[in-house]
Formats: structure tokens, C-alpha cells, sequence
């Protein structure tokens, strides 16, 4: 249970997508403070101009460990890191060049950790926070054609329950969260239901503040993840047709 009114947050990939929303519904909870991240700091105007009292943009590229460094610096306050930036290469594992999956695969995975280990000192010293990766219902069985995106998935999936153990005496909770497709530009190209990235904000928050380990915050991931438990081949074997 993290109460989310008075909190200080860190949203990263705010400039858009599902991080603006959730930059949106922390200040809809009376977040004390919001900090707004990207990795330009220009592209986050509309964002601030939401509440320029409580939103203040910090310049971050999560792959990029000096950047991250500086803005674990300049936000020493925070209890809620929400870690959401992430990129989506389209592309066959084996027609496509492996580069892609390596891009995925260091923003999703290694930018998660390095964002998570430049702030658990803060949330440690405060005694109590809440960090929050949003992963895919991707990491639970993959996909041809987004393959690398999936693996990066599902080793931030795996990064994350380590995570969970190690800070699990130290009051800070952390969340996975597994949507499912979004209605974002990352899938833009794609023709099929997506949620709204408002809805996802909504229930992950939701989730965080009733203490749910696994944020499942949409129909569609409720639907896989409860094949999955039943019976992961089943979940790969729907997903390996897509
Ligand atoms: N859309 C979906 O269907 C879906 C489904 C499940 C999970 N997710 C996850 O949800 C999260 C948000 O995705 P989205 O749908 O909102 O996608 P999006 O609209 O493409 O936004 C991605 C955000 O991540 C930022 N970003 C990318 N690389 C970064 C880096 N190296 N450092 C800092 N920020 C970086 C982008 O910044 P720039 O503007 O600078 O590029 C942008 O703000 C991602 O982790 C994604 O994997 C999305």
C-alpha cells in the first residue's frame, strides 16, 4: 500500500505516451511533486504547463548512466519511481540486425536498472517508496516480429522480482506492471484494440496503492496472464501465432 497524494514521483519517458498519463493521473491523486523526465527536456513544455508548481522537467536518457547519475541527483526526494521509458524494434530475430534487440535490450532492461540503482539509495534512506517498471504482458511469452522487445521484457521481468528480494526489508515495494497493446505511437503501425495509455495510468496507480505485486491494467493482460498461470505453453503458443 503506497498512498500516492503528497507523494514525490519520477515518471521517465513523460514527454508521451503512457508516461504524460501517468504524469496526468499522479497530479489528478494530489502527487506533491511530479518529476518529469526525457531525454529532451524541450519536448516536456506541454507537460509542465499542466501545473508548473508541482511538475518540474528533469533531462534524462536512461541509457545513458551519467545522465541518469545527475538526475538521481537533482531528485533526492523521491518515493515513487515509475519507470517507464522504453523503445520497440520491429524486426526478426533472425532477418533483422541483432542491433535492434541490443537497443531494446539497453533501454528496457539495462536502463531500468540503472535508473533503479541510481534512486534505491533515496527510497532506502527514506524508509519507505515504491518503484514501478512497466514491463509487457510480452514478458510472460514472446513474439515473432518483436522478439527482441520481448526478451528485454522479460529480463526487466526478471530484473524486477530481484529487485523486489533485495529491497524487501527496506519498506520499498516494487511493481510490475504487464499491459497489454496501448494506444500509443510505439504501436502506432498496428491495427488491433489497444487500451488508452489514461486507463493504464488509472489502474497501475490503482494497483499501487492497494499493494498489487503483478499490475495486470487491462482486459487483455488479465486474459493472459491467468492462461499463463495456468499454463504458460498455452499463452506461448497463442502469442508464437500471432
Ligand atoms: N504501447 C504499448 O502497446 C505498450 C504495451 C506494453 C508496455 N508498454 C511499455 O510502456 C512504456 C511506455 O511506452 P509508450 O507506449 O508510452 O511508448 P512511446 O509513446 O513510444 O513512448 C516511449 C517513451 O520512452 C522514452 N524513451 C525511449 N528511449 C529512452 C531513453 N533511452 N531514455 C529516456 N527515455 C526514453 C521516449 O522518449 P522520446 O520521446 O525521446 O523518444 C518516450 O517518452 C514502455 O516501457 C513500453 O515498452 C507499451
Amino acid at each position: 500500500m503506497y498512498p500516492i497524494k503528497n507523494t514525490v514521483a519520477f515518471v521517465t519517458g513523460a514527454n508521451r505516451g503512457i508516461g504524460r498519463a501517468f504524469v496526468e493521473e499522479l497530479l489528478r491523486r494530489d502527487a506533491g511533486r511530479i518529476y518529469a523526465a526525457a531525454r529532451s527536456p524541450e519536448r516536456l513544455e506541454e507537460v509542465v504547463a499542466l501545473d508548473r508548481s508541482r511538475i518540474f522537467p528533469v533531462r534524462l536518457d536512461v541509457t545513458d548512466r551519467a545522465s541518469v547519475e545527475a538526475a538521481a541527483a537533482r531528485a533526492g526526494d523521491v518515493g515513487l519511481l515509475i519507470n517507464n521509458a522504453g523503445t520497440l524494434a520491429f524486426g526478426s530475430f533472425l532477418a533483422s540486425a541483432p542491433e535492434m534487440a541490443a537497443r531494446d535490450m539497453e533501454t528496457n532492461y539495462m536502463g531500468t536498472l540503472y535508473v533503479i540503482r541510481a534512486f534505491a539509495p533515496t527510497l532506502i534512506a527514506r524508509g519507505e517508496g515504491a518503484i514501478v517498471n512497466v514491463l509487457s504482458i510480452l514478458a510472460l511469452a514472446n513474439m515473432p516480429g518483436i522478439g527482441g522487445y520481448g526478451a528485454s521484457k522479460a529480463a526487466a521481468f526478471s530484473l524486477t522480482q530481484a529487485v523486489r528480494a533485495e529491497l524487501s526489508g527496506q519498506n520499498v515495494r516494487v511493481h510490475g506492471v504487464f499491459p497489454g497493446p496501448v494506444d500509443t505511437d510505439m504501436i502506432r503501425a498496428l491495427e488491433l484494440p489497444k487500451t488508452s495509455p489514461a486507463d493504464i495510468a488509472r489502474a497501475t496507480l490503482d494497483g499501487v496503492e492497494a499493494g498489487v505485486t503483478d499490475i495486470l491494467p487491462d482486459a487483455m493482460s488479465k486474459q493472459a496472464y491467468a492462461t499463463w498461470l495456468e499454463d504458460p505453453r498455452t499463452l506461448e503458443a497463442q502469442f508464437g501465432a500471432m
